[in-house]
C-alpha cells in the first residue's frame, strides 16, 4: 500500500531518520497498554512540526492512506492499533513546551510533552495542571486529550476536558485550523475543540494545545481507610460527599487489588490487613491546614458508621508516595499477573455498589473473577476482567457475555461505558448499548464532514457495521 513513490514523498517531508519501515519499529508502534494487541501500521513517520504534519496529511489524503496518530502508547481502549495498516504518525518529536502564561495562568504546549513533564515544568511557576492520569510519568498530553483522560484527581478538579481553551489541529486534507481562543469563556459558534477533545484521533492531529492552569495548592491530607466489606466502601464514597466534603481523590480499591500490586511494586504489606475486602484511599487538598485536619475529621466520622477497620493518617511524604505508588501500578500489576480485559464503567456515584455488586454476580454467573478499583468519587470503576488459569474456550465464549451484561447494567444506572479510556478498538462493537442508531448515525457524518475520505484513525469508536 505504501509504495515507493510514496515512501519517498515522506522522506522529503520529514527527512529520512524519522521514516522507518523496520519490523521492530512497527511491532513496537503497533501496541499500547491495551491487553496484548499488536496492529503494526505499514510505516512510522516522526514529523517535527505542525508544517510537517500537514505536509504528511496531504500525501495520506492524495492517496487516501489510514493515518493512526500515534504518541506515548499507554492507551487501554487500543485507539493507536493500525487495523487498516498505512501510516503511523509519531507525535513524539513534538515535544516542546511553548509558553507558560504566567499572567493569564495558561499554558501553550505540543502534543508530544510528558503529562508529569508539563505538570512540573509548572509547579516551577507556582502553577498546577491537576488532571493526573496515572500514567503521567510516560504518557502524552496529546493522548490525554485524544483520550478525555482523567486519573485520580478529577473528583475535584476535572478531566482533561475541563482545562482545553485552545487546540491547532491539522485536519484530515493537511489544512490547519484553530478551535477557538486563548480564553476562559467563549459563547462563539459550535465547540470545535471540546468536539476534538476525546475523539480519539478519529477527527485530525492535534499539534498545539492551551490549556488552563490553577495556582498551586500546598498541602494535603491522605487517609487510608480498610473496610470489611467492599459494598460498605463504595456506599461511604457518596455519603462522603453527602456531608459535605469534596476530597481531592477518592480511590476505591479492592483487597486483589491491593494484594497483587503490593507484590508488584514491593510494599510491604501493613496496608492491607486480613480481612479487609476493600480500601478507600481518601485525600483532601487545600492551602490551610487546619481545615484539611476539620474536613479530615468529618470523613472519619463519615467512615466510622461503617465497618472499618483501623484508619490510616498518611503524614509523611514517604507514606503517601508509597499509597500512591500502589494505588498507580495496579493496572501494570494486573498485567503482570495473567491476560485480563480492562472496563471503565462510571455511573452516577450513588449507584457504586450496585455497580459493584452486580459486576461481582455477574463474574460468578460467567465463571470468570474481576479485579475492581478506580476513581470511586467520579463513579468510575475499573473493571479487570483476569483469565488466570480460565479455558481459551470459556475466555472466548463467556467473557464477551458478561461484558455485554456489565454495560448493560452500567447503562440501566444511568451510567456509561468509558469514563476516561475511550472506546478506540475493543469497546466499539457495544457502542450501540449506549447509543440509538440515530445518535450514532450523527456522530458518524460529524466524522465524515471532518474525514471524507476515512483516513483518519479509521476503524476507531464506531462499531464495524460502519466501516
Ligand atoms: C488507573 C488507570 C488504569 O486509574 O486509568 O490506574
Ligand atoms: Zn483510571
Amino acid at each position: 500500500m505504501i509504495t515507493t513513490e510514496i515512501k519517498n514523498k515522506l522522506i522529503e517531508i520529514v527527512g529520512v531518520s524519522y521514516v522507518f519501515t523496520d519490523d521492530e519499529t512497527l511491532n513496537e508502534y503497533g501496541r499500547d497498554h491495551t491487553e496484548d494487541l499488536v496492529f503494526p501500521p505499514s510505516i512510522i513517520v516522526k514529523p517535527a512540526s505542525t508544517q510537517e504534519v500537514s505536509a504528511v496529511m496531504k500525501v495520506a489524503f492524495e492517496y487516501a492512506i489510514p493515518v493512526v496518530p500515534i504518541g506515548a502508547r499507554t492507551g487501554l481502549s487500543g485507539g493507536i492499533l493500525a487495523i487498516h495498516k498505512g501510516i503511523g504518525l509519531s507525535l513524539e518529536r513534538l515535544n516542546q513546551i511553548i509558553k507558560i502564561d504566567e499572567q493569564n495562568l495558561q499554558v501553550i504546549t505540543q502534543p508530544g510533552v510528558i503529562t508529569e513533564v508539563l505538570q512540573n515544568a509548572v509547579a516551577e511557576k507556582g502553577l498546577m495542571y491537576p488532571v493526573d492520569p496515572s500514567s503521567k510519568g510516560s504518557c502524552f498530553i496529546g493522548g490525554n486529550i485524544a483520550e478525555n483522560a482523567g486519573g485520580a484527581r478529577a473528583v475535584k478538579y476535572g478531566v482533561t476536558k475541563d482545562y482545553v481553551l485552545n487546540l491547532e489541529v491539522v485536519l484530515p486534507n493537511g489544512e490547519i485550523i484553530w478551535t477557538g481562543a486563548n480564553t476562559l469563556k467563549n459563547s462563539t459558534g459550535y465547540n470545535l475543540t471540546q468536539l476534538m477533545v476525546g475523539s480519539e484521533g478519529t477527527l485530525g492531529v492535534v499539534t498545539k494545545i492551551v490549556l488552563k492552569l490553577i495556582p498551586a495548592v500546598q498541602h494535603n491530607v491522605l487517609l487510608w481507610v480498610p473496610f470489611f466489606k467492599m459494598e460498605q466502601a463504595a456506599a461511604a464514597v457518596s455519603a462522603i460527599f453527602r456531608a459535605g466534603i469534596v476530597p481531592s481523590a477518592l480511590e476505591f480499591m479492592e483487597r486483589d487489588a491491593i494484594l497483587w500490586t503490593s507484590k508488584f511494586v514491593e510494599v510491604p504489606d501493613v496496608y492491607l490487613k486480613h480481612e479487609n475486602e476493600a480500601h478507600l484511599l481518601i485525600e483532601v487538598d487545600g492551602n490551610y491546614p487546619n481545615v484539611l485536619m476539620s474536613e479530615a475529621e468529618k470523613i472519619l466520622s463519615v467512615v466510622e458508621a461503617y465497618e472499618i477497620d483501623e484508619v490510616l493518617f498518611a503524614d509523611t511524604t514517604d507514606q503517601k508516595n508509597t499509597l500512591w505508588k500502589l494505588r498507580r501500578n495496579i493496572a501494570e500489576a494486573v498485567k503482570q499477573n495473567t491476560v485480563y480485559k480492562e472496563e471503565d464503567t462510571v455511573v452516577p456515584r450513588f449507584e457504586l455498589p450496585k455497580l459493584l455488586i452486580g459486576i461481582k454476580a455477574i463474574g460468578d454467573k460467567y465463571g470468570f473473577k474481576s479485579i475492581c478499583y478506580g476513581h470511586a468519587g467520579d463513579g468510575n470503576l475499573h473493571v479487570n476482567i483476569v483469565k488466570l488459569d480460565m479455558s481459551d474456550e470459556l475466555w472466548q465464549t463467556e467473557v464477551p457475555k458478561g461484558v455485554n451484561e456489565i454495560f448493560q447494567l452500567t447503562k440501566s444506572l444511568n451510567g456509561t461505558i468509558s469514563g476516561e479510556h475511550g472506546i478506540g478498538l475493543v469497546q466499539k462493537e457495544f457502542m450501540p448499548i449506549m447509543f440509538s442508531d440515530i445518535e450514532l448515525n450523527l456522530m458518524y457524518q460529524i466524522k465524515q464532514i471532518f474525514d471524507p475520505k476515512n483516513i483518519m484513525n479509521p476503524g476507531k469508536i464506531f462499531p464495524s457495521t460502519y466501516q
